[in-house]
């Protein structure tokens, strides 16, 4: 019987993913289970590097050294966070992952497909990934409306080109949930596909 799980959610800016997964979080912690709830970037040392592009802007740093420190972050994380927990059977929920890095990076120039190669390389393949759907004008007026000012990131034609990518992403382990509903729908979507997924490592 299959115990541990990697769960991770995915979209762009806005579309209200660390909400609906901290409530998931919530509801498989009272169901018993033990939960790692983690995020992306990071708050280890290439995480800070980042979070301070996000807010200074990209001047300064090439596109290639932006990949390198997304995926620095994430080879820690697994190191230090994500193996560890699923080594010890916990479901492990994460806040972005390398489908991001394949996304916003991809959005620079460099190949979607080729990040997700490298990245499979170090980092355990997800067993659901909830792609969150959200119109990018829709997602950006969340974000204006919950709080003050925008990240380095968050620009309409740069989201529409992440978007896109996101969109592309295909298989079975991939779910589209529409993002746009209100939350309670939402999350009762993304039960529905944490909670089939569980069950299908309940068979022998
Ligand atoms: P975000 O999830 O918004 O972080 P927080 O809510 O904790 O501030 O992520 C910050 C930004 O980083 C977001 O615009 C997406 C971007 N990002 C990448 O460009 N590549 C990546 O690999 C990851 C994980 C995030």
């Amino acid at each position: 019987m299959k115990k541990s799980f990697l769960i991770v959610a995915e979209g762009i800016d806005g579309a209200g993913k660390s909400t609906q997964l901290k409530q998931t979080a919530e509801t498989l912690t009272a169901s018993g289970r033990e939960v790692v709830l983690l995020r992306e970037p990071t708050n280890g040392t290439w995480g800070k590097k980042i979070r301070r592009v996000l807010i200074e802007g990209r001047d300064g740093i090439s596109p290639e050294e932006e990949l390198s420190w997304f995926n620095n972050d994430r080879r820690e994380d697994v190191e230090l966070n994500i193996q560890p927990a699923l080594d010890r059977q916990a479901i492990v929920l994460i806040d972005r992952y390398y489908y991001s890095t394949a996304a916003y990076q991809g959005a620079l120039g460099f190949d979607p497909q080729v990040i997700c190669r490298e990245n499979e390389t170090f980092a355990p393949i997800p067993d659901l990934v909830l792609m969150f759907c959200i119109d990018p004008e829709a997602g950006l007026k969340r974000i204006a409306q919950s709080r003050d000012g925008f990240s380095s990131f968050e620009k309409l034609d740069y989201l529409k080109q992440v978007q896109a990518i996101f969109d592309a992403f295909e298989g079975p382990h991939i779910k589209r949930i529409d993002a746009g509903r209100d939350s309670e729908t939402v999350q009762r979507d993304v039960l529905a596909c944490v909670t089939q997924l569980l069950k299908s490592g309940e068979k022998p």
